[in-house]
């Protein structure tokens, strides 16, 4: 069955708000890259120390809001245990399909995919235990309502938590031009550049208490080691291309770049990542 997603004229995004509407090479190519991502060490560090700091008990309930292709499912499973309980909402239908498979795959005992707006999420008040988003403040907001929904929807005492990266490389490059060409352009193209060192800001005014952030740098010395690398720095080049953001000629020239430098064993590159947990105040406090 669709469902209708509710609009404000205040909520925007950038391209990762649009993507029902591409045809299906783009959508694999996000994939592709979202997987090498989700299995990056830092990211995935991230990921598992913030989803530890969820205190979550056998048979919770917990909301992923924004969650892609579930990425976050094997961690998830993993620190909560088989009992959990786990629920995704995401606009986009064939990564909702993609985690449907992979939950599957896995085994997931109960794991419910449908589609949803992290700023007006389809389910009732305090029906979770905890809820967290990954990767998607700085996509869509604005993020003090995205925020203000998650606590919400958690029950009073239950926890919340975001992992954002800030999409700034430290880069190796003989080429300062194609650097700051590469750079340039991904600052312009997130709805939301910063999102991540901004969550503390964000959690304090949606109410919530105890709030922790944490820093995480991801760092490379080889283009394949992790797949990361290549899959955002080159893989992914075409999709800046087809969008008439970066021209043919210096998606190739920083390609050629990196990987010359990859060659010669001196591909460097670091990014950072941040996390925040926050509490929902107890319906007493
Ligand atoms: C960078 S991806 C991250 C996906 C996943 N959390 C991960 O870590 O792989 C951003 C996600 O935000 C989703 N998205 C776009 N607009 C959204 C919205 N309004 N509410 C919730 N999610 C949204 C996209 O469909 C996409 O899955």
């Amino acid at each position: 069955m669709e469902e209708q997603i509710q609009t404000s004229p205040e909520w925007g995004a950038d391209f990762f708000g649009t993507l029902n509407q591409m045809p299906p090479e783009p959508i694999g190519l996000l994939i592709h890259v979202l997987e090498a991502m989700g299995s990056e060490p830092a990211f995935r560090a991230a990921r598992r120390e913030m989803l530890r700091a969820l205190e979550l008990t056998p048979g919770a309930r917990i909301l992923e809001a924004g969650c892609g292709t579930g990425v976050a499912l094997p961690d998830l499973v993993e620190i909560a245990g088989p009992s959990v309980r786990v629920y995704g909402v995401d606009p986009t239908e064939a990564f909702l399909e993609a985690a449907r498979q992979r939950a599957q795959g896995l085994g997931v005992a109960h794991a419910e995919y449908r589609p949803g707006d992290i700023r007006g999420i389809p389910y009732p008040d305090h029906f979770f235990d905890a809820a967290f988003c990954e990767k998607v403040l700085l996509h869509v907001g604005p993020a003090g309502v995205a925020l203000t929904e998650l606590a919400r929807v958690v029950r009073p005492g239950g926890r919340i938590g975001a992992l954002e990266w800030q999409p700034h490389f430290a880069l190796s490059c003989t080429r300062p031009e194609l650097e700051a060409r590469w750079n340039g352009l991904l600052r312009h193209a997130v709805y939301n550049y910063l999102a991540a060192p901004s969550l503390a800001y964000y959690f304090k005014k949606a109410g919530l208490q105890d709030v922790r952030t944490r820093v995480y740098v991801a760092e490379g010395e080889r283009l394949e080691t992790p797949p990361f690398w290549r899959a955002f720095l080159v893989d992914q080049l075409p999709l800046f291309v087809g969008a008439g953001v970066l021209p043919m000629e210096e998606a190739e020239a920083l390609a050629a770049e990196l990987q010359a430098l990859d060659a010669e064993g001196c591909f460097r590159a670091s990014l950072m990542i941040w996390t925040a947990v926050g509490r929902k105040p107890d319906a007493r406090s």
